[in-house]
């Protein structure tokens, strides 16, 4: 085990939002995907294991406190990409992902531009290394911030939703990039992802929160079935797990408003 955490709480303003999480666990060399409804504290929990979010409870990453890290040690470990990335900076791509790589990486600028390179390869970025990032497309620049995300090479990577504006090809590439690149550097990758079907493909390890707490946690084949997905979504659904085909969730219709009787009988 390497990222632990546990009696997570965090308040925003005058609200409860994070209640005792305790009991997740997120292993180097995997893919953990972090699913919920909206508002379930996906984000607030991401943000508090980054430190953006004030939050008291145990998060221990490879034997060390968080806490007890300094913010130079923090930002050489761990690596929170936020679900919304706006950049107005008057860089081209191969620009800006070398500033990133910059910021961490102690190296030669050959070394440097180097590792921006097989960045932006392995991200299918290479033929808009040139483009100003004010002119880029969403789903390109969402990949963008990724490369910016992998060359500062953290040893725990968190993404919020880093497939929500990609192409059906770009989710299948990132992730399958992203698995790649945990299971060869044993990284600590945690992904808030909405669709079931790449995570039920691509996690090794599913955390399920709903409304701030922990609702259950394992492998995509555990957590992963009709009744929890009626619980949690409030969708009755169709779970397949074919033997030579990927996973398939199959949301068939929405029962009730999340949370609350919709009154409508
Ligand atoms: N700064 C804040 N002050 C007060 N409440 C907040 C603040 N930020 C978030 N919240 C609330 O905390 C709850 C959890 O929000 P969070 O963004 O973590 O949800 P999420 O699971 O990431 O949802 P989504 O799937 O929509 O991204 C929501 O009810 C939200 O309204
Ligand atoms: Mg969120």
């Amino acid at each position: 085990m390497t990222l632990t955490i546990d009696r997570l709480d965090c308040r925003l303003g005058n609200r409860r939002i994070l209640h005792g999480l305790s009991g997740l666990r997120a292993r180097a060399g995997e893919i953990t995907a972090l699913i919920g409804p909206n508002g379930a504290g996906k984000s607030t929990l991401l943000k508090a294991v980054a430190g953006i979010e004030k939050a008291s409870g145990d998060i221990v990453l490879e034997n060390r406190a968080i806490g007890t890290l300094s913010i130079e040690q923090r930002a050489g470990r761990l690596y929170y990409l936020p679900q919304e990335i706006g950049s107005r900076a008057a860089l081209n791509v191969f620009e800006a992902v070398l500033l990133a790589r910059r910021t961490q990486v102690a190296e030669s600028p050959a070394e440097a531009m180097d590792a921006v390179d097989q960045a932006l390869c392995s991200l299918e970025l290479d033929s808009l290394a040139e483009r100003e990032l004010a002119v880029l497309s969403g789903g390109q620049r969402q990949r963008v911030a990724i490369a910016q995300a992998i060359v500062r090479q953290p040893r725990l990577l968190m993404l919020d939703e880093p497939t929500s504006a990609l192409d059906l090809h770009h989710q299948l590439q990132v992730l399958d990039y992203l698995q790649r690149l945990a299971r060869r550097k044993q990284l600590v990758v945690v992904i808030a992802i909405h669709d079931l079907n790449l995570a039920a493909r691509f996690a090794d390890h599913i955390w399920i929160l709903q409304s701030g707490e922990h609702i259950a946690s394992g492998a995509p084949g555990e957590v992963l079935t009709t009744e929890r997905l009626r619980q949690v979504y409030a969708i009755t659904a169709h779970v397949e797990w074919p033997v030579d085909e990927p996973p398939r969730v199959t949301p068939l219709a929405a029962i009730r408003q999340l949370g609350s009787n919709n009154g409508i009988a």
